[in-house]
């Protein structure tokens, strides 16, 4: 790296000659380390950087390479199970298993070290000048909800990669590793939990023993799904994915806002302070169904009124919180037998509810188990199923992260803002491991989990090289 930035300096053969036996010396930054100080100090004035610490470049030796990385993006959304624009991208399946090896093909590409754990969390490091501290690490994942874009935690994996060819590219050497992980699974779509891979990382021994028994809606098991990956080959036993606290001396994660503030107030970067906490609840009611025509209506149990009933109470309890922060949706609402002419015998709801205050969420969930209950009195319905399936507290972010993170952006001359994520994201769990930040950049109208969703080339090169200059930044520390 000293070579190319001397050559890059220095353009001229003969200068090249007489800087031969300098040159030489200067192939490895390692063994400088144990080199005559006054030596590196005349390589440091030839080059212009410091030979024995990782240097402080400028900002504008950090060139993003924005074509190549919107290339890339284009080229991971065509692994997908549903036509352009949208982008479908399920856990194990064809896609997503191509989808890995793009991203493991890029990390190559981009020099780093992959490894992947026993279910598909891909780590890809770049070893610092003193491999053996703890290691700075970023990411995001590829995983894509049906009908969705292209950029929801893409432009936090490819963009990660792209970041550390920023920083190769600029001559930069880290003193801490630096690691990219592309996480298993943020999206609940496939085995109901969201944030399946950095939950584990995080040492979620409850998600650990539930795989072990966890099926898909097509009775397909977890591990037979992660076997097909070519994943959980010897073990049944995930807390082998399970990392250590401390094991990341920082993390952070650039995503697209998956709101309109940024764009709405023309603010390119935004610095999350905290994400929300999401709880999850499965729901199941039974009645007798029966012929839409000839059982008459006082004397139906109809298991589909009474979760739309839930339904409805979930829209109340959420808005009676007084809170514009509270938030519930029933995303999944299905009926059996299906068929118009049979009335529903049962019926399936999956409600998500959030807040950035955890006691308010809280209570809004408990309001809604209440609700199920009263409906099953007045409806002559049974509650088989009411089923938290993870009730998550909100992630602070680290003050010395989101220091780092602004201070980079103002290097950058990028205008900025504190906000909060509205939106879960692995970083959820990093939190739980290692001081976490997040870097938002805006998208279109806030538009995402659908097919509109888009941020401009010019919003992710800026949140590519605050992202580069934040790693920078923390892997010198
Ligand atoms: C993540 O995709 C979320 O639902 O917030
Ligand atoms: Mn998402
Ligand atoms: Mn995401």
């Amino acid at each position: 790296m000293v070579w190319l930035l001397i050559v890059t300096t220095f353009n001229t053969s003969k200068m090249l000659q007489s800087l031969l036996p300098l040159l030489l010396l200067t192939l490895s930054v390692h063994s400088l380390q144990h080199a005559d100080p006054s030596l590196a100090a005349t390589m440091e004035q030839f080059s212009g950087y410091s030979i024995l610490q990782p240097h402080s470049f400028q900002t504008t030796s950090l060139s993003v390479d924005a074509l190549a990385l919107q290339n890339q993006i284009d080229e991971l959304a065509a692994f997908s199970d549903s036509p352009s624009p949208s982008v479908t991208r399920v856990l194990y399946t064809h896609n997503d298993v191509l989808g890995r090896r793009y991203v493991k093909t890029q990390m190559e590409l981009a020099g780093l070290s992959v490894r992947e754990d026993a279910v598909g969390n891909i780590f890809g490091r770049w070893d610092g000048l003193e491999p053996e501290l703890t290691a700075v690490a970023t990411g995001s994942h590829i995983d894509a909800i049906p009908y969705s874009g292209k950029y929801d935690g893409v432009v936090g994996v490819l963009g990660a990669i792209e970041a550390i060819r920023v920083l190769k590219r600029s001559g930069f050497k880290p003193k801490r590793p630096l690691e990219v992980i592309s996480f298993t699974s943020e999206e609940p779509t496939r085995f109901g939990i969201g944030c399946l891979g950095s939950r584990l990382l995080a040492g979620s021994e409850d998600l650990a023993n539930s795989l072990k028994t966890t099926t898909d809606i097509q009775n397909i098991s977890f591990l037979d799904a992660a076997r097909s990956a070519g994943y959980a080959k010897n073990e049944d036993d995930f807390s082998s994915v399970f990392l250590k606290k401390g094991t990341y001396s920082a993390f952070v994660e650039l995503h697209i806002e998956q709101g309109p503030i940024l764009e709405d107030e023309g603010i390119s970067i935004g610095i999350v302070t905290a994400i929300a906490a999401p709880a999850s609840l499965k729901v199941e009611f039974e009645g007798n169904g029966g012929h839409a025509g000839a059982v008459l209506m006082p004397n139906r149990n109809d298991a589909g009124l009474a979760a739309s009933e839930l339904a409805l109470a979930v829209e109340r309890h959420v808005l009676d919180s007084g809170s514009i922060d509270t938030v519930g949706t029933v995303g999944i609402l299905e009926l059996h037998p299906g068929a118009i002419n049979s009335i529903p015998s049962k019926s399936h709801l999956e409600i998500d509810t959030r807040d950035i205050d955890e006691e308010r969420r809280n209570k809004v969930v408990e309001k809604i188990h209440q609700s199920a209950i009263k409906i099953t009195k007045t409806r002559g319905v049974k509650l088989s199923d009411f089923h938290v399936i993870n009730q998550d507290p909100p992630a602070l972010s680290d003050e010395a992260v989101i220091k780092a993170v602004e201070t980079a952006t103002k290097e950058l001359n990028l205008t900025s803002k504190l906000m909060i994520s509205r939106a879960y994201h692995d970083s959820l769990f990093m939190a739980r491991l290692s001081p976490m930040g997040m870097i938002f950049i805006p998208c279109y109208k806030g538009y995402s989990h659908k097919p509109e969703e888009f941020a401009t080339i010019q919003d992710m090169s800026n949140g590519v090289k605050v992202l580069a200059l934040t790693l920078a930044k923390l892997s010198s520390q």
